[in-house]
């Protein structure tokens, strides 16, 4: 099977009605990539990695090198879904160039096909400016993480109809400079689904609305194995409870020596 590609993720949502919901989780190993791959149609490498996997207060803290170590090793796992890599905070904002050397670097170095950025119309030039020299953006607005120290939390947005117009201005803003998708999360439904209905590329929701063009989840969270579970979480598995009853009975058969046992130990040639 052919790896799918950006521009026919971005084609379904002119198929209209009859269009299936893109499916996206994050994944930052190649196990995990391997394991989702064949299920989703985009893999995000998403810099919720810094929490969830490396104990982070936050995705502030996330750095490039992280971005591209984790991404070339989920572009190593997968073989269909389209990969994209978020650009860390501090990797971007300054200027379109900035953003450019980052962007580039890290398609460089992963063999990504795109990258994923925070913001509205504050980065919509920056956006234009990577889709114009051959790198593809998906954007993401309502909760943005990067920003908690702006927003002074992680609550949803939108919920009085003046920040639900800056949003829907930001997602216009983000549409018209070329992404071929966007992430909306945390906001209020019916302002995602207007927007959904008000933008050319494809929407995918987080905390959002069914009617989005897409979903996508924090995959540890939806196996169970964050200790978060905002709203927006569904857990289809409890991965916590399986990985600790399988050390609980590890340790107990240490501690009584029936591990190792005869199945697991080489003898000497006869
Ligand atoms: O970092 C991340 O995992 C994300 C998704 C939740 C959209 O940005
Ligand atoms: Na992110």
């Amino acid at each position: 099977m052919k790896r799918l590609t950006i521009p026919a993720l971005r084609a379904r949502k002119a198929d209209g009605e009859t269009a299936e919901p893109l499916v996206v989780l994050t994944a930052y190993t190649a196990r995990q990539a391997q394991l989702l791959d064949p299920h989703c149609d985009m893999l995000l490498v998403g810099d919720s990695l810094g929490q969830v996997i490396y104990g982070l207060p936050s995705s502030v803290p996330v750095t490039l090198d992280l971005m591209a170590a984790h991404g070339a090793a989920v572009v190593r796992g997968s073989y269909h879904s389209v990969v994209i890599i978020d650009m860390p905070f501090g990797s971007y904002e300054a200027s379109p160039a900035q953003a450019f050397e980052s962007a580039a670097r890290l398609l460089k170095e992963t063999g990504a096909a795109g990258v994923k950025l925070e913001g509205g119309a504050a980065m919509a030039g920056t956006i234009a400016f990577l889709v114009a020299r051959g790198i593809p953006v998906c954007a993401h607005v309502g909760l943005t993480p990067q920003a908690v120290n702006v927003l002074g939390g992680y609550g949803p947005r939108g919920r009085d109809a003046t920040e639900a117009d800056k949003i829907m201005a930001d997602a216009k803003a983000v549409a018209q400079a070329g992404c071929f998708a966007m992430v909306i999360e945390g906001v209020v439904e019916p302002l995602a689904a207007a927007i959904t209905a008000a933008v050319p590329c494809p929407t995918i929701g987080i905390g959002a609305s069914p009617l989005c063009d897409g979903q996508v989840l924090v995959t540890e969270d939806l196996l169970g194995l964050f200790e978060r579970t905002p709203r927006f979480v569904k857990r289809y598995a409890d991965i916590a409870a399986t990985i600790g009853e399988a050390a609980a009975t590890y340790a107990a058969e240490v501690r009584a020596r029936t591990f190792p046992g005869e199945d697991q130990l080489y003898r000497a040639k006869k």
